[in-house]
Order: structure tokens, then sequence, then C-alpha cells
């Protein structure tokens, strides 16, 4: 076995500014790791909460009979829903085509679709097109402010109509 030179450890005393650079490195990290850990709970709170959305809401109130003089058909597009008031009756009658949900607009003779033709008569049953089915009717009634409240969670029978 060959002896050779003992190997040099290299225990060195470190310089004052080495020591300052460590400390200053130690503290880096350290803010490093509580500031990554202060966003991961910031992030996980916004992220519990459910993003999820559920749409516009069945029950809604659309204003006094008085502004749906008789004989208007008012479609109503943001909510997909055609007032009809015919003297003192009044129905909601809906405005997506039971076809492919295309938002269909009173016609001469009833309503018409402008997607692929379907057309429907003043009470919203088909007469052309490929629609499979009758325009829904919907509930309305009369809230204790007096505004007409639509309820398109609830259908009814066409031919229901409010008495105001
Ligand atoms: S969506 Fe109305 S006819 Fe097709």
């Amino acid at each position: 076995m060959a002896v050779g030179k003992p190997a040099k450890h290299a225990v060195e005393e470190l310089t004052e500014g080495q020591q300052n650079r460590r400390r200053m490195l130690a503290w880096l990290s350290s803010v490093g790791l509580f500031g990554s850990a202060i966003i991961s709970a910031i992030s996980n709170l916004v992220f519990i909460k459910p993003r999820a959305t559920y749409g516009a809401p069945n029950r809604f109130g659309i204003g006094k009979p008085d502004d749906f003089p008789s004989g208007t058909r008012i479609a109503l597009g943001e909510h997909r829903v055609c007032i009809v008031r015919e003297g003192d009756k009044l129905c909601a009658i809906s405005t997506t085509c039971t076809h492919l949900g295309c938002i269909i607009a009173p016609s001469e003779t009833g309503f018409a679709c402008p997607c692929h033709g379907s057309r429907f008569d003043q009470d919203g049953n088909v007469t052309g097109g490929p629609a499979p089915k009758p325009l829904p009717w919907y509930a309305l009634s009369l809230a204790p402010n007096g505004e007409l409240e639509v309820d398109k969670g609830t259908e009814v029978g066409a031919g229901t109509y409010l008495k105001v």
C-alpha cells in the first residue's frame, strides 16, 4: 500500500463576509418559503369557493300589467319569453325554439324561428318546420307588489291565462 500525502481536509474558518452571505441566503430562502406558503394559502381560499353559475333565475318580475296593453305580444329577449295580453288576460309563452333552441320572434301568424324555419301559431303550436313540440307556456302570477311574475320553472297548459 502506497503511502502518500495525507488528504488535506479543508476545514477553513469562514470569513466574516462569508458568514454574512450565508445568513443573508438563509434569510432570503426563509422569506421565499414563507411567501410561497402565503400565496398557496390564498389561492386555496380562492378556489375553495365554487365558481359554478346557475343561470338566470326561473322566477322574475316583468313589470306591472299596465306595461302590457291589450292586444300586445311583447318578447322579452333577455328572459326568452313572450308576454301576450288579450283584454284582461295575460300569458307567458317561451320564445326558445323547441327544435334546437334558437330564439324565436313574434310574427304575423304567431312565432317564427330564424334558424331552420319552424313556425308556431299564436298559442305556440307547431305549424311548420322541424320543431318537434309546441312552445311551453309558463306560470304567470301577480306578486304582492302588483308586479307580474313569470315562473319558468313551472309549465302550464296552453290557454292558461292570468286575469288582471
Ligand atoms: S332552432 Fe328553430 S327551427 Fe331549428
